[in-house]
């Protein structure tokens, strides 16, 4: 691997080629079936025809204005996503993380204008992981990505999601701007949160005037069967929302959604980027979102995620000393180990599967929202493949 990169990945020895729905094919000739999906980013799978077609047809005519001009694509895209959801207004950025950052200005910027700039608190969770920028990693908390990049940043405030007196406490203070959520957490190890928890969060935000952020970068956009994942919980919207990964099947993109309160505060100047929403990003994010908002689409990734469950029930039945515990929603799967996560990927990746990690020690499986019937089963046989190689190893060893 070139030193000229900046070592901060740990690569899988693997090169890529071309990719073609859920299979990848690497340059040495093996086909692997793709349970990451650019760790839950092509949710349409490789190369979906109609987001290479919007993407080709754009690339001839038009790549970059900047938003000093109206940009008739981020208007087309701002209607559908605010027609599909609780919010009123969208802000288009480059990622996830500065979705976050858009989110968290936002909510900063919603008390400021309402002459209560003291409320700059930002309640996360213990397990959560909302993006790299300096905000994002203070929110999420987690030390292994804030220490050594000088202090924390003041306004940021960690609770465990089982600390019900603390969360009432934090919500309560004068000080408290806003409560940042995944309703489903990923990388923290695809832990979805319960209805209930989401709707009385949200029911005690609301009374204390405190905003809910729900981050939806991972969780959002079809991953769980429906296009955000709180809609599995009524009553629960939140205020301001972050989405990015599959809304743009590849392309990247991020959106900040806000309730037209919640954005009261966000007029010109407020906030700006370059890049974000351009008409290259655009045109491919509206092709996505009219497949993955397509209720044929959600019903099928549904169906597939049950039918992942179901196997992966089995199969964690049947190798008790492997793994323990099959969580998640949906299409956002984990399975939790009592083996090596990184070492079971990289025996995945012997029988022909990707599979991510996640915290506590889990597979995660992120499969694109169209994989078929035929490919949940295949990928379950492999994954079985890889759980059996990994018993007779520990035999071998013992
Ligand atoms: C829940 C969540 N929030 C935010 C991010 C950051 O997104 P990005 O890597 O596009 O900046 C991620 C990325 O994995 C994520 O899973």
């Amino acid at each position: 691997m070139s030193d000229a990169l900046m070592g901060v990945y740990n690569r899988a020895p693997l090169e890529v080629e071309r990719g073609e729905g859920v299979w990848l094919h690497a340059r040495d000739g093996q086909v692997y079936l793709d349970c990451v999906s650019g760790i839950a980013t092509n949710a349409l799978g490789h190369c979906h025809p109609k987001l290479v077609a919007a993407l080709r047809d754009q690339a001839e005519r038009l790549w970059h204005v900047s938003n000093i001009f109206r940009i008739p694509g981020q208007e087309a895209l701002a209607e559908k996503l605010v027609h599909a959801s609780f919010a009123d207004v969208v802000f288009f950025a480059n990622s996830g993380t500065e979705a976050i950052e858009c989110a968290i200005k936002t909510a900063r910027k919603y008390h400021a204008a309402r002459g209560a700039p003291e409320r700059i608190d930002v309640i996360g969770f213990a397990g959560s992981f909302h993006g790299r920028t300096y905000a994002a990693v203070n929110a999420a908390g987690n030390p292994a990505y804030i220490d050594g990049f000088g202090p924390r940043l003041p306004g940021f405030v960690q609770l465990s999601l089982d600390d019900a007196a603390g969360l009432a406490a934090a919500i309560a203070a004068p000080t408290t701007a806003a409560v940042l959520v995944e309703p489903v957490q990923g990388e923290g190890g695809a832990r979805a949160l319960p209805v209930e928890w989401l709707q009385a969060l949200s029911a005690m935000a609301k009374a204390a005037g405190v905003l809910v952020i729900h981050d939806e970068v991972q969780c959002g956009m079809g991953r769980t069967g429906r296009l955000f994942a709180h809609q599995w919980a009524p009553g629960a919207e939140p205020d301001i929302m972050a989405i990015a990964k599959a809304m743009g099947g590849g392309f990247p993109m991020g959106a900040c959604l806000a309730s037209r309160e919640a954005a009261a505060g966000m007029v010109v100047g407020a906030h700006g980027t370059t890049f974000g929403g351009n008409p290259l990003a655009m045109a491919v994010g509206n092709a996505a979102f009219d497949v993955l908002a397509d209720p044929a689409t959600l019903t099928h990734a549904r169906e597939m995620g049950d039918r992942f469950a179901a196997g992966l029930n089995k199969l964690v039945a049947a190798y008790r000393d492997i793994a323990v515990d099959v969580r998640g929603k949906g299409l956002l799967i984990g399975v939790k180990l009592l083996v090596n996560n990184r070492t079971m990927m990289a025996t995945a990746r012997e029988h022909g599967l990707l599979v991510a990690g996640g915290g506590d020690n889990c597979i995660r499986l992120l499969p694109p929202l169209t994989i078929t019937a035929r490919e949940v089963d295949t990928a379950l046989d492999r994954l079985a493949m890889a759980f059996a190689t990994s018993r007779s190893r520990m035999a071998q060893a013992a």
